[in-house]
């Protein structure tokens, strides 16, 4: 049998010496193909005397595989030879720098996104989500709003069509139902806020259908009025990055806070800039109010024990504020020209240490 170990010497030869995978693949066809070498030797088996074939069919069979793995091992090896090869010769430098006119932007939004989660993390606030898509429940009942409150109406709610039980989805009108979703799924205490986009069926220069929120809520034993305001003014001042901000606490009412009051703030239009602490207009920024007991009891929590406040703020409305932004409905235009003149430079991210929109 020593014409079968000098086939498979010179075939494992033929394979090591294989130097991409189309000479391997040749290599293959002349051993294993239908007219390859081995193929053959399988072929002759029947001429052979029937004693002798067993030994030698298990003998080229054996020989078959080890060609086998033999293809298959050099195969892998070749293609990770391959792959080096490719990364090093593609590989970027991710050093370079980029041009100036394909560097992307930072929308706005998102900016002040940033900007905020900086603020109230530091303040050991935790980011909290829900979903867009909403039931009536979380974002009405649950908070106080019965199916005849006219608060419904001020919503002006976009609703998917009736499931076949009468309920109906609906996209969330304000980010409030996170409270819920928060208070139902954590013990107190509690400090979360929760941005993202909310839906009303409005549109004109200050008012878009799809806008943004961040809503705060804060739940603990000794939680009070005076720290919701501590608390409005602290952001107020690290977010417009003044020493100072002039407030007023207005008297207002949402179903699901009392007391309710709305938050304005002192700013001065003349001059085609804003300043904030002086001035004769007051702009309002957010809702607020003590989360009602109706609402805590609604989660599973108790009124007598635990107290807390939330407020919500548009977010959108914030950024055109301190980033002097007319036209609400540019935001969401995706306009080029627009967001490299109102955009932020990709790896400026805001901190407080170093300024939040420096
Ligand atoms: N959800 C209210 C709105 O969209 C704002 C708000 C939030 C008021 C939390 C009070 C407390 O107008």
């Amino acid at each position: 049998m020593s014409d079968l170990s000098n086939l498979e010497q010179s075939l494992l030869k033929a394979v090591a010496a294989a130097a991409d995978e189309r000479a391997l693949e040749e290599v293959r066809v002349a051993a294993l193909g239908k007219k390859g070498s081995v193929s053959e030797l399988l072929k002759s088996l029947g001429a052979i005397a029937p004693e002798e074939r067993k030994a030698r069919g298990a003998a080229i069979n054996a020989l078959k595989e080890r060609v086998t793995e033999a293809l298959a091992a050099r195969k892998a090896g070749l293609g990770e030879a391959e792959l080096s090869r490719r990364l090093l010769e593609e590989g970027i430098d991710v050093t370079l720098p980029v041009r100036a006119e394909n560097r992307g932007r930072i929308h706005p939004v998102s900016q002040v996104f940033d900007e905020i989660v900086q603020i109230f993390g530091a303040m050991g606030f935790a980011v909290a989500e829900g979903p867009q898509i909403e039931t009536d429940e979380l974002n009405f009942s649950a908070l106080n709003i019965p199916p005849s409150h006219p608060a419904r109406q001020m919503h002006d709610t976009f609703y998917f069509a009736p499931k076949p039980d009468g309920s109906r989805m609906l996209l969330r009108t304000h980010t409030s139902p996170v409270q819920i979703r928060t208070m139902r799924a954590q013990k107190p205490p509690i400090r979360i806020i929760a941005p993202g986009r909310v839906y009303r069926c409005d549109s004109d220069q200050t008012h878009t259908p799809q806008f943004h929120q961040v809503e705060a809520l804060v739940i603990d034993e000794e939680t009070h009025m005076g720290h919701l305001k501590w608390c409005v003014e602290e952001f107020c001042r690290a977010f417009f990055e003044v020493p100072s901000v002039k407030m007023r606490f207005r008297p207002s009412h949402f179903p699901f806070t009392e007391p309710s009051a709305e938050v304005d703030i002192q700013c001065d239009r003349s001059g085609g800039e804003i300043k904030f602490g002086q001035g004769e207009v007051w702009l309002e920024i957010l809702g607020s109010g003590v989360v009602h007991p109706s609402v805590l009891r609604n989660c599973g929590i108790d009124p007598e024990r635990y107290r807390g406040f939330a407020f919500g703020m548009g977010l959108d409305r914030l950024a055109m504020l301190k980033y002097g932004i007319p036209d609400l409905r540019a935001f969401f235009e995706s306009d080029l020209r627009w967001l490299r003149h109102y955009g932020f430079g990709v790896l400026d991210v805001p901190t407080l240490a170093t300024g939040l929109s420096s």
